[in-house]
């Protein structure tokens, strides 16, 4: 993944955990730079070690790091330099989700870049399903984050059903989303 990604992890933890902490799960996560460079990429494994070892050193569950750092996501790393690209997603969450499926391919930057899919079914006025796919595992409690994020983001209430889960089986993840109007 491009080095964003590991950047924004390490932003997070040193923000809210402190620098202490950070080295500590770099240590651990066998992590050998010390800084980031965003627009080069790096083995995706290397963000898997990094998340593994916040659980660990954190005594949290992983999916309690990825919920965390998908709302950090939305609400400071996007907007830092990727403010137009959120303005342009859309006025509304509705209209924004409505639209996630293209969000990506307007990252023009970054060619190397391997986004997950994205697909709503159902579109209601203050409801959609989200069907989520990706190359890569475990990441759905990072989508979940992100959709809380966003609901953040627009100040609208989320409320959120995770119907089909890829790792019960399921051909990919499921989520019914529904918002207050
Ligand atoms: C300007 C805003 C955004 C930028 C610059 C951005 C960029 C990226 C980058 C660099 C990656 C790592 C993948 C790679 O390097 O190949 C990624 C992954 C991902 N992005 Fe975005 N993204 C943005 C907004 C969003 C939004 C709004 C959502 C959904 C609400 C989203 C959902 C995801 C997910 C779920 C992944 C994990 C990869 C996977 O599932 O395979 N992103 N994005």
């Amino acid at each position: 993944m491009y080095g964003m990604v590991n950047k924004a992890v390490q932003d997070l933890i040193v923000t809210n955990h402190g620098a202490g902490v950070w080295e500590n799960i770099r240590q651990q996560a066998g992590v050998e730079e010390e800084m980031f460079i965003s627009s080069e990429t790096y083995p995706d494994e290397l963000t898997f070690r990094l998340v593994a070892a916040a659980s660990a050193v954190l005594a949290v569950p992983a999916e309690v790091v990825l919920n965390e750092f998908g709302r950090w996501w939305i609400l400071k790393t996007t907007q830092e330099g990727y403010g137009h690209l959120m303005k342009a997603g859309g006025k509304s969450l509705g209209e924004f989700l409505a639209n996630l499926p293209n969000f990506h391919t307007r990252i023009v930057m970054m060619p190397a870049l391997r986004p997950p899919e994205f697909e709503c079914s159902d579109v209601e006025k203050n409801s959609l399903r989200l069907h989520y796919r990706s190359h890569r595992r475990g990441l759905s409690a990072f989508v979940i984050g992100l959709l809380d994020g966003l609901g953040e983001m627009f100040a609208t209430p989320v409320t959120l059903c995770h119907e089909q889960r890829q790792d019960d089986g399921a051909d990919h993840d499921v989520f019914q989303v529904s918002w207050k109007v």
